[in-house]
């Protein structure tokens, strides 16, 4: 099947003007690599899950999908058509199609309009509905994501946490898009709620036949939900499979850690020798060869001297990792 969604290469670089507190030179222009040569394909109906550290990239690159920032190298096709090469008009119909749900619900609804009115803005400034039509429109919006009627008077801040992350999520739905990017939907939000979030949103698939891009930091709240799972770290993709094969045999040892870091269902199970120490390196000075090697125990000379490439081990299962052999041995994995 042609995927909804490919991404080739695409890199994102920032330029940074220098000050002491990041250790760059006063003055000096440096650049900072948020995205360094991403390749992704999404299919139709696919729940496609993007996870990583805080600084991995992975809100840049759901932006970048956008254009909401313009990457600097690379390629997005969007149904085959070139996103980084339309004119205005074109980008603006695209992003009806494709439409991102904001990380912070708090700070991306305006506090001086209803619910109702946030929803109405959307349906006006699109041209979808005015007056009754518009009203019914919101009515039906809110229904489907779980909220009565009645919210449509009150403002964001009568909402908690989860109400006003399904707000968000009914005015990316106002559009009728065929994808939205949900830049982690629940990290604000109880874990309590979390599954309510993730339920709706697994929901609205069916019954729209929406595709998702997902942006995660935490790999067990994508477990349950995604069909493909891809791994990033400072702005590389490092591991990208079907959820049940990395999940099942997960082939880097970063995609190890976050595995082992996730909160345990038993309590007393072994914790995983993989769990990752230190933190991320800058990203404006990443080490040397793997930008893994120095929190990783599989590390070795070669792993501080190249970039390992992104290796395919058959199935559509793809790692960059030198060592992927040792970290899907048993033997040596738990070690
Ligand atoms: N406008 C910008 N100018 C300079 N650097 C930026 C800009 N936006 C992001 N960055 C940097 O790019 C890197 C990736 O940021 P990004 O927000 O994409 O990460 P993220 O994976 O979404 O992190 P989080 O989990 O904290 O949301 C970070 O190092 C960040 O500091
Ligand atoms: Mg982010």
């Amino acid at each position: 099947m042609t995927p909804l969604i490919e991404v080739r290469g695409l890199t994102m670089r920032y330029p940074i003007q220098g000050g002491f507190m990041d250790g760059v030179l006063p003055g000096r222009r440096r650049t900072l690599t948020a995205l360094d040569g991403v390749d992704l394909d999404i299919a139709p109906g696919e729940i496609f899950s993007l996870v990583g550290e805080s600084g991995s990239g992975k809100t840049t690159l759901g932006r970048a999908l956008l254009r909401l920032v313009e990457p600097t190298s690379g390629e997005v096709r969007f149904r085959g058509e070139d996103v980084l090469s339309m004119g205005p008009a074109r980008l603006r119909a695209a992003r009806r199609d494709l439409q991102m749900v904001f990380q912070d619900p708090w700070s991306s609804l305006n506090p001086r309009l209803t619910v109702g009115q946030i929803l109405g803005e959307v349906l006006h400034v699109h041209d979808i509905a005015r007056g009754a039509a518009a009203k019914a429109r919101v009515r039906e919006l809110l229904d489907l994501v779980g909220l009565p009627p009645e919210a449509a008077d009150r403002y964001p801040r009568h909402f908690s946490g989860g109400q006003r992350q399904r707000i968000g999520i009914a005015r990316a739905l106002a559009v009728d898009p065929e994808i939205i990017v949900a830049d982690e939907p629940v990290s604000a939000v109880d874990v309590s709620v979390q599954a309510q979030i993730m339920n709706l949103l697994l929901d609205l698939r069916e019954r729209l036949g929406l595709t998702l891009l997902m942006i995660a930091h935490d790999l067990s709240v994508v477990r349950y939900v995604s069909d493909r799972v891809a791994v990033m770290y400072l702005g590389r993709i490092v591991e990208n499979a079907p959820a049940a094969e990395i999940f099942a045999n997960p082939r880097h040892p970063y995609t190890r850690g976050l595995m082992a870091a996730a909160p345990r269902t038993r309590p007393n199970a072994r914790r995983d020798s993989a769990a990752i120490i230190g933190e991320p390196p800058s990203p404006l000075s990443p080490p040397p060869g793997c930008a893994f090697n120095p929190r990783c125990g599989f590390a070795d000379n070669g792993c501080r001297e190249r970039p390992p490439p992104l290796e395919d081990l058959g199935g559509t299962h793809q790692v960059r990792c030198f060592k992927h052999a040792s970290v899907g041995d048993p033997a040596l994995a738990s070690s």
